[in-house]
């Protein structure tokens, strides 16, 4: 079987010659689309492959149909926003994740997001500490468990909202289960964003709930801007003086956002939360020996769609 390694932000060449052993240990082929400047050299690329691996690298209907042998698509990471699930499911595409294989590397920019943004951006002056302050994390799950623990190693009071997860499971981390987004975001000076976007997510976080939060509030997004409603976000920092906004990809107003706010607000040129060679070489392989499984058995664990 040929396996693409279609990425416009490629992995760790570890991570490559990583996935390449796995593979050709199975008695497969390994294929690398990387860096592509155009999604034509994707779509090229695909023709003939029977199994894909991709990052944040869109696997819309053009993708789907450009490939004539496709069996399985592998989305290196936890985030599946950028697979149509459906157009894959109409020509029996499997579609997986690796949840849980970069949480670290994305938990700790998180973190570090949040000491930058407590210090100024690193300019001069006076900043503060996390130490003390209340952090909520909002959705629970692979991510929000390491940002509630390394938070709470800042000695911070740590709290959650997750309906997904029982609150008996969060309470055992130390960590407080509010009952609404509502509380979570009056409660915290700092909010980890770790909910997916879907089309309940998306551009629910706005004026309303931005404005709960208390004196000084910022919010670390290393989630997805499109649960951003980046139009509200504008209208409550004018009005809030005192809210900070740091996210791991530039919103879709981000110059505006820049030129209204200075350092009130950052973001990532490109999405770095996963951008570890540990956080590469953990999904990348991960997805290797899913495929690798999904052929050998029909193994379908991780299937999403
Ligand atoms: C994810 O959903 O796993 C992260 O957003 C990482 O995305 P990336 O592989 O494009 O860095």
């Amino acid at each position: 079987m040929k396996i693409l390694v279609a990425t416009d932000k490629p992995f760790a060449k570890a991570a490559v010659d990583g996935i390449r052993e796995i593979v050709e240990k199975a008695g497969h082929e390994l294929a690398l689309c990387e860096k592509y400047t155009d999604v034509s050299e994707f779509h090229k690329a695909v023709e003939d492959a029977d199994a894909l691996i991709v990052r944040s690298d869109k696997v819309d209907a053009a993708v789907v149909n450009a490939a004539k042998n496709l069996k399985i698509v592998v989305r290196a990471g936890a985030g599946f926003d950028n697979l149509d699930l459906a157009a894959c499911t109409e020509k029996n595409i499997v579609c997986m994740n690796t949840p849980g294989q970069n949480s670290n590397a994305v938990a700790e920019l998180a973190l570090g997001m949040m000491i930058y943004m407590a210090r100024n951006s690193f300019h001069p002056g006076t900043g503060s500490e996390l130490k003390g302050k209340k952090l909520g994390i909002h959705a629970y799950g692979n991510i929000g468990k390491i940002v509630a623990k390394l938070g709470k190693a800042f000695d911070m009071d740590v709290y959650a909202l997750d309906p997904f997860v029982d609150a008996k499971v969060i309470e055992a981390d130390g960590v407080k289960v509010v009952n609404s987004v509502e509380e979570l975001y009056s409660t915290c000076h700092y909010i980890s964003l770790h909910i997916p976007a879907n089309e309940k997510t998306k551009k629910s976080i706005g004026y309303d709930l931005l404005g709960k939060m208390p004196k000084g509030g910022c919010l670390v997004n290393t989630a997805r801007k499109e649960v951003i409603h980046e139009e509200e976000l504008v209208k409550i920092f004018t009005e809030r003086t005192d809210l900070k906004y740091a996210t791991d990809m530039e919103a879709g107003n981000q110059a505006e956002l820049n030129e209204k706010f200075g350092t009130r607000v950052f973001a990532t040129p490109k999405k770095m939360g996963a951008e570890t060679a540990e956080a590469n070489i953990n999904a990348g392989l991960a997805a290797a020996n899913q495929i690798c499984k999904f052929f050998a058995t029909g193994d379908t664990t991780f299937k999403v769609n």
